[in-house]
């Protein structure tokens, strides 16, 4: 016997429309979250850990508020853990405005953006807005991340949303075309050159008006990383000719806190596991430059975070086996052939 005909109701404010088209069907079957928002405004932590810079002499903070007044789009091209993506939250964070993150992958379908038919729970489905749709209906900050991961299907989907035209047509939505909210911030930031990335669409470019470069900015790591030594040492990395492997802002971050809980050579070797095999040598040498002064701070920051605890997380000490701490050797130990 023949499989049994899917057929579906497409149900939009209480009326049926029309039936589903199978793979319709088959993706409302997929979802299992029909009642999900995408959107949301971030933790005001981000507003307040999140440090400002200039851009040209221009506060960070100004030229997002003028991109959202004027329907400015705005790009930003920079390495990886430069706070590109931090920044846009930060703000949503402080100005209370809904925020989403378009993750970008090569695989991903137009319906995740924009919307798709879900399960009504009685038999019929409806439609429920995607994350790009539910900020250009209700306004917000878009933030669409590593646009070179981006499918060019997927960037001609958002064209007219990006243009003058500021339109978001829903074609599987019977033709709904949404006049993007006044208050709707598209950002769009990518890592150039990266490894799996592609080259950018010149029509996708066209339409940020606003480009801005997001590099390291040694005002805000001078503020973020509390070790002088670790910023010199980052930056003698940085410019390097044979270390091509970037020295993000948060991973000096990452390696303070990490010498501070698990001691410093743990911290070290975490830290050059970081590179490239063959870069790790020549990250090695760098770091053994200036480890002495390099332990004294993180030792000086791990006494003012942590206070009489500080004692126990000696930053230099080894870190030796439970067995080697309960006073017993390798002898103590048979070991048995593979
Ligand atoms: N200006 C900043 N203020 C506070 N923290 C920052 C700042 N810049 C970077 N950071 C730290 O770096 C981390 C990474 O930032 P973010 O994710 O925004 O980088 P990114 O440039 O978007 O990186 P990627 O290109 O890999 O997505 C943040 O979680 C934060 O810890
Ligand atoms: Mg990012």
């Amino acid at each position: 016997m023949a499989a049994p005909l899917k057929v579906a109701k497409i149900v939009n404010n209480g009326k049926t429309v029309r039936t589903a088209e199978p793979e319709e069907v088959e993706q409302l079957e997929a979802d299992q979250h029909p009642e999900e928002t995408h959107s949301y405004v971030p933790h005001p932590d981000y507003g307040l850990k999140y440090v400002s810079r200039k851009v040209d002499g221009v506060d960070d903070f100004d030229i997002l508020q003028q991109c959202m007044d004027n329907h400015w789009n705005l790009l930003m091209r920079g390495p990886t853990g430069s706070g590109k993506t931090m920044f846009p939250m930060a703000w949503a964070a402080i100005k209370g405005l809904n925020f989403y993150a378009v993750p970008c992958d090569v695989s991903m379908e137009p319906g995740a953006l924009t919307g798709s038919y879900t399960p009504d729970g009685e038999g019929g489905f409806r439609w429920q807005d995607g994350p790009v749709t539910e900020l250009a209906r209700n306004g917000g900050v878009l933030c669409i991340s590593e646009a070179n991961f981006m499918s060019p299907k997927i960037a001609a989907s958002l064209f007219p949303l990006l243009d003058h035209r500021r339109e978001l047509p829903l074609i599987r939505h019977h033709g709904e075309i949404i006049k993007a909210h006044e208050k709707l911030l598209i950002v769009t930031d990518y890592n150039p050159g990266y490894r799996g990335t592609m080259q950018i669409n010149e029509a996708f470019l066209n339409r940020f008006p606003v480009k801005v470069q997001w590099d390291y900015n040694a005002d805000v790591e001078n503020k973020l990383v509390k070790s002088m030594e670790l910023l010199k040492l980052a930056r003698e990395i940085r410019k390097s000719t044979g270390i091509k492997t970037p020295v993000s802002t948060n991973s000096m971050m990452e390696f303070i806190r990490i010498s501070v809980l698990l001691g410093y050579n743990f911290a070290a070797n975490n830290f050059v596991n970081m590179f490239e095999t063959n870069e790790r040598q020549s990250v090695s040498q760098i770091l053994d430059v200036h480890s002495t002064l390099l332990k004294g701070e993180i030792a000086q920051i791990a006494k003012k975070e942590l206070g009489p605890k500080a004692d126990t997380v000696v930053p230099d000490r080894d870190f030796d086996p439970a067995w080697k701490m309960k006073g017993l050797t390798a002898d103590d130990f048979e070991f048995e052939d593979d």
